[in-house]
């Protein structure tokens, strides 16, 4: 696979769909000047109700899919895949595949910033059904700030309004209403801080925001990941030197992409053009 590849490739961008486009979007203002290649399997989407196996074998076959395109580092710009999959890749597949190439993910960026993001330790995380049942958030921020209350609310009828164009909708709002009351009825105390645990959701922000009382944030996780790759490529000069500097983003879908160029345009607030791959 690596042979006839030139040195330097483009950073590879994953989601299930459309979600990554937030993180993409971050990453580009943050380090406008590398080249990118951004991969949502809307054909497939979503992931936030499927099975570890499932989720597992769809990101390997993305990941696989943006090294062949001559990425050198993958961000999973997705939760459930990097609550799902991650792990595995970089440590069963990776060796196998090449050493030389990373896969990185959003949780743990996300963790380690709410140590400076909240001021009296008391989580609320927002996520798809399967990163809330991985218990990567719990775990994670157990390891890193033992004292912190965390109370998850899987929301899966977020992902399909989004997937569907609906985020703007009326509609949209009974949804946001319920999962909302229910995280705050849950957590029985006083949140200071609510994570959107999944990269689809700040397509949501304005209708979460007016939800959610004023006293608490409400994080998304764009920047936090855009800084913390800038952080990772400052301290990897050696991947640097493997991701190409031209300022360009290709976009691919496993679904039309001529859906794929309409609804990204949207959420982009400019047209694209996207190539449809089979995975
Ligand atoms: N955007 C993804 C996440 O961050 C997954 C959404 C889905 O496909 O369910 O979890």
């Amino acid at each position: 696979m690596t042979h006839s590849q030139p040195l330097a490739g483009p950073i590879g961008i994953f989601d299930s769909g459309y979600g990554g486009l937030t993180i993409l979007s971050a990453i580009r203002e943050r380090l406008p000047g590398y080249d990118y290649l951004y991969l949502g399997d809307n054909a497939r989407a979503p992931y936030g109700t499927r099975s570890f196996d499932i989720v597992y074998q769809f990101t390997l076959e993305a990941v696989r899919a943006l090294f062949d395109r001559g990425c050198r580092l993958v961000i999973l710009a997705c939760n459930t895949a990097s609550a799902k999959a991650l792990r595995s890749i970089q440590q069963r597949d990776l060796p196998g595949i090449d050493p030389e190439r990373r896969v990185l993910g959003v949780i743990r960026p996300t963790v380690e910033a709410l140590g400076t993001l909240s001021r009296g330790g008391n989580i609320g995380i927002f996520a798809t059904q399967g990163t809330v049942s991985s218990h990567s958030y719990d775990l994670e921020i157990a390891k890193l700030y033992p004292g912190f209350k965390v109370t998850s609310m899987p929301c899966p009828m977020w992902v399909p309004l989004i997937e569907n164009g609906e985020a703007g909708d009326p509609g949209a709002d009974y949804f946001v209403d319920k999962y909302t009351k229910q995280l705050l009825q849950d957590a029985g105390c006083e949140l200071d801080t609510v994570i959107l645990g999944c990269t689809h959701y700040p397509l949501l922000y304005p209708k979460i925001r007016a939800a959610v009382p004023d006293g608490i944030s409400v994080v998304s996780q764009g920047r936090i990941v855009a800084e913390s790759l800038a952080d990772y490529l400052r301290r990897h000069p050696e991947m640097d030197n493997r991701c190409s500097k031209g300022g360009s983003v290709t976009y691919l879908t496993t679904e039309n992409p001529e859906k794929f160029g309409h609804s990204a345009g949207l959420f982009l607030n400019h047209p694209i053009k996207a190539q449809k791959i089979i995975l």
